[in-house]
């Protein structure tokens, strides 16, 4: 089948020209020659690549450009442009055009650049197939770790998940939670259905009852279209509730119900739907004690735990790093395109003198820098996660706040962060002399040593 470019550009000749040239080239080629129409002729065509002319009579080709991104990502915008215009074509990569063009342009250069934009297109859509089905064929995630506690963990994961018990999975942050609640559902009956993962903890609490159960048309102000619910999603799959003691008192005896009888209201309906699913929660706090607070309600709290898996912190199972390193040097390997073969004596051995308050998630990214920066065979020193108060890392923290990340863990990196630059400060004007770097700081002798030691420094 042709693939299908679309052209869009007042100016009649150039769209006859662009026209003339690509279908030259064997593709089949659409023009417009104004902004308003351009979704509706997308969804009409489906094409594979647009040419964007960026100022058009009746609309900014960027906002056009905004709306083509959002109704379908995968659709190719390669934009045209005035030679004056080239700040706006700098925006327009900014929001995810692939490339621009200034007129007057080369033919071939355009013919060559749609070639590549096509070919980036197939292998990324190749690549998200290949992920899909992995994911489908199951068991591709791996639990790392050979301590007693993970040996038994896993056991008790061929176990149980076969059942349909409802689990509760305890541990500090960056334990491997979410994996563990991926193993389970990889491992049961249900692999071939989804497993969806809601984490109550980042959406707000107006949403979470409305992500959880959908909704009908016009339940509530703003309710356009009828929803179906991640409840309704999971049907004959897993649903993993992320941070169950962030969910609402209010709801927690909607949930308690569910578990109950295994039927779902959508917001705005009184029909009942019948549900399959498994129910898999997990927290970093202690379940019991939010009972005792009076956060959690207790009979959800027994509901949900008829089977408990505790995640041991890193500290606690540091036979685990070696491996765990490793596997990350091999998996930044694949990613970085790099060959680093392991890590030095010296680098193993901070990295196990350190306390990872941050888990597994903190090692792996320990590693991942240490790859990405390495240019020898070896990883010779461990950079620790520091630079957090650069804008850069700044940036990278942030994005990870959509994937739940608490704020006490960002706080802690923070604090060793200040920590890390003080001390370092204080070190260097008293040229490495401890004993005055700890007057200074009014704390004493031993803290500073374990200070430098645990912050790497
Ligand atoms: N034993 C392990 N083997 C391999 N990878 C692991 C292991 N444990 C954790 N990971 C990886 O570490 C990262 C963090 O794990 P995960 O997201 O499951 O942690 P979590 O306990 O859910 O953390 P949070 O409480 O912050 O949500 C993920 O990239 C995960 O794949
Ligand atoms: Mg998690």
């Amino acid at each position: 089948m042709k693939e299908k470019i679309l052209v869009v550009d007042d100016d009649r000749d150039m769209c006859q020209l662009l026209s003339d040239i690509l279908t030259t080239e064997g593709y089949e080629v659409f023009t417009a020659e104004c902004g308003k129409i351009v979704l509706k002729e997308t969804e009409k065509i489906r094409p594979e690549i647009i040419l964007l002319d960026i100022r058009l009579p009746d609309k900014n080709g960027l906002e056009v450009l905004k709306e083509i991104k959002k109704s379908d990502e995968n659709i190719i915008v390669i934009m045209l442009t005035a030679s004056e215009e080239v700040h706006n074509a700098v925006n327009a990569m900014k929001l995810g055009a692939f490339d621009y063009f200034t007129k007057p342009f080369n033919n071939e250069e355009i013919i060559l650049d749609v070639k590549k934009a096509l070919q980036n297109r197939r292998l990324k859509i190749e690549v998200e197939e290949l992920r899909k089905k992995l994911e489908k064929s199951g068991n591709h995630e791996l639990f790392i770790g050979e301590s007693p506690q993970v040996k038994q963990m896993l056991n008790q994961i061929k176990t149980i998940a076969h059942t349909n018990v409802t689990i509760s999975i305890q541990g500090e942050s960056g334990t491997g939670k979410e994996l563990v609640a991926r193993l389970i559902h990889q491992n049961s009956v249900r692999s071939g259905a989804q497993f969806v993962a809601v984490d109550c903890g980042t959406l707000p609490e107006n949403l979470v009852e409305s992500e959880l159960f959908g909704y009908e048309k016009g339940a509530f102000t703003g309710a356009a279209a009828k929803k179906e619910g991640k409840f309704e999603t999971a049907n004959k799959g897993t649903i993993f509730l992320d941070e169950i003691t962030n969910l609402p008192l209010s709801l927690q005896p909607k949930l308690l119900r569910i578990i109950q009888e295994r039927k779902i209201q959508r917001l705005g309906s009184t029909k009942e739907i019948s549900v399959d699913i498994r129910i898999v929660t997990a927290t970093n706090k202690v379940l019991s004690e939010e009972v005792k607070k009076g956060k959690f309600r207790e009979d959800l709290y027994h509901r949900i735990n008829e089977f408990n898996i505790i995640l041991p912190p890193l500290r606690e199972r540091k036979e685990d790093i070696p491996l765990l390193a490793n596997f990350f040097v091999e998996e930044s390997n694949r990613e970085f395109r790099k060959n680093i073969e392991g890590l030095s004596g010296e680098a193993m051995k901070s990295l196990l003198n350190y306390s990872l308050p941050g888990n597994v998630r903190e090692l792996r990214n320990i590693i991942r820098k240490a790859v990405l920066l390495s240019d020898s065979d070896y990883i010779k020193e461990i950079v620790l996660d520091g630079g957090f108060i650069s804008g850069a890392e700044r940036f990278d923290y942030l994005s990870e706040l959509g994937k739940g990340i608490p704020l006490r863990e960002i706080t802690h990196k923070a604090i060793k962060e200040i920590e890390k630059n003080v001390i370092k400060k204080v070190l260097t004007q008293t040229k490495n002399n401890k004993v005055m770097a700890a007057k200074i700081l009014k704390i004493d002798r031993m803290t500073l040593y374990s200070k430098i030691r645990s912050l790497g420094l």
